[in-house]
């Protein structure tokens, strides 16, 4: 059976293969998406080493060159996806690419890469080093308004969690008297039921036609761009890549970046607690312009662990949520609170369970000491993409599979974390007699 699984797995990597890069999916995401590509190198290496850093090689082959690493690269112009390289018109000498970014994952990936390879695999760390750098540069240069180490974000398609109620409010402020007729694709292929609504897309577009409008000009777009949140899952992975960076930046004895990476470090670690919610007890992300809390939580919130943030106290909260929740679903955990009046068992980042940010909350609760809890929920993460079918994403309430079919990054989380399944286990530590 999970012979049969490894199987599946594999040919789904393999099939959404296009020569180098790994689409999402065939058909419903056609090109390179960032975070994708970085975790899809996590199941490439269960079989095939070079593969694993091939993929991350050729997204930053198209790194802008004031750092920013884009979301989607368009390798090849695809008619069946809306908005292509036409309607994002970056104008990026031999790139093809979109104008925003997406969570910076990369750097804690290409660790892990490196640290479990062979001895000759150190060049190619080495030679990814400086663009990992680069693009954290970017980060600190343009996506640091409050200068406190939090991600500022312009788009709710550079967070991830594209449809999330976090962005419901900031989202309502944009202006979408200027989008015009257009044809969505997305809908050809998934049901509209687990689609973002017309409204919501006018918005999305209307974010995209301001970076164009202003020639993506960074600046612009960071002062007066119509969506600015500071985005609690950007914010917790970058300080967690930053502190990925730094061990790579001390094994290759650069001083000098050391420096700068365990002060931004420092300047996150106290400036989370901006987005510390009392109301709610966890991380929130927070909306610049309306200069309101999202008073949501969502799975990015328990990436409080992977970063290593909080006090006891703070941690004590997240963990009696997790509790929580998992008292009422059948899977740990879901993209959305379920007790929240904007849960969806099947709406996109409304509810159902992304493999990807379950495997880095599972990581980082094991790491930070909450073992058991860490091991249910990489065991879930598992057990729903087997009930689900390597879906794009999964019901936490049914399991069933939600979005897009034969997705390449529930197939690598799969193949990584079925490698380690006999670590994942459920049995209370032995009491002392
Ligand atoms: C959706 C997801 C995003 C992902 C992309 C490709 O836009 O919200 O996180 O990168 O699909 O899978």
């Amino acid at each position: 059976m999970k012979h049969e699984l490894a199987t599946s797995a594999k040919q789904i990597l393999l099939s959404n293969d296009r020569n180098g890069y790994t689409v999402p999916t065939d058909g419903l995401y056609p090109y390179q998406w960032n975070w994708d590509s970085v975790f899809v190198a996590l199941g490439f290496a269960q079989f095939d080493r070079n593969r694993a850093w091939r993929e991350i090689e050729i997204l930053f082959e198209s790194q802008w060159d004031n750092g920013m690493q884009p979301h989607i690269i368009f390798h090849q112009v695809d008619p069946n996806y809306f908005p292509g390289p036409s309607v994002w018109q970056t104008n990026q000498p031999n790139k093809h690419t979109s104008g925003i970014t997406q969570p910076p994952v990369a750097a804690s990936i290409v660790r892990q890469l490196w640290e479990s390879g062979e001895a000759s695999e150190q060049a190619r760390m080495e030679a990814l080093y400086p663009k990992l750098m680069a693009w954290h540069d970017w980060f600190a240069t343009y996506r640091d308004p409050m200068d406190n180490g939090l991600v500022m974000t312009t788009h709710p398609w550079e967070t991830g969690r594209d449809n999330s109620p976090e962005w419901d409010l900031p989202m309502s402020g944009v202006d979408t008297s200027q989008v015009g007729e257009y044809s969505r694709r997305d809908l050809n292929q998934v049901d509209q039921s687990m689609r973002p609504t017309h409204e919501q897309y006018d918005q999305y577009l209307a974010m995209v036609f301001f970076g164009r409008d202003c020639g993506w000009d960074q600046d612009e777009i960071v002062k007066n761009g119509p969506f600015r949140v500071l985005d609690v899952g950007m914010s917790l992975i970058l300080l967690r890549a930053n502190q990925d960076l730094l061990a790579m930046a001390q094994a290759l004895g650069f001083e000098e970046d050391c420096k700068k990476l365990q002060a931004r470090i420092t300047k996150t670690q106290i400036g989370i607690d901006f987005l510390w919610n009392e109301n709610i007890g966890a991380y929130c992300s927070y909306d610049l312009i309306a200069q309101r809390s999202s008073d949501s939580l969502s799975n990015a919130s328990f990436l409080a662990f992977y970063a290593d943030v909080g006090s006891p106290l703070q941690r004590q909260k997240l963990t009696q949520h997790l509790l929580r929740i998992k008292d009422t679903v059948s899977y740990l955990l879901p993209s959305c609170d379920p007790a929240s009046e904007h849960y969806n068992h099947i709406l996109y980042w409304r509810g159902p369970i992304w493999a990807v940010v379950s495997y880095m909350v599972g990581l980082g609760l094991i790491e930070q000491g909450e073992t058991k809890l860490g091991n249910q929920v990489m065991l879930d993460t598992m057990a729903v993409i087997e009930a689900g079918n390597f879906y794009e994403s999964f019901s936490p309430d049914t399991g069933e599979g939600t979005g897009g079919k034969q997705f390449s990054w529930s197939a690598a989380i799969w193949l990584h974390l079925n490698a380690q399944r006999d670590t994942f286990t459920l049995q209370d530590e032995p009491k002392a007699k």
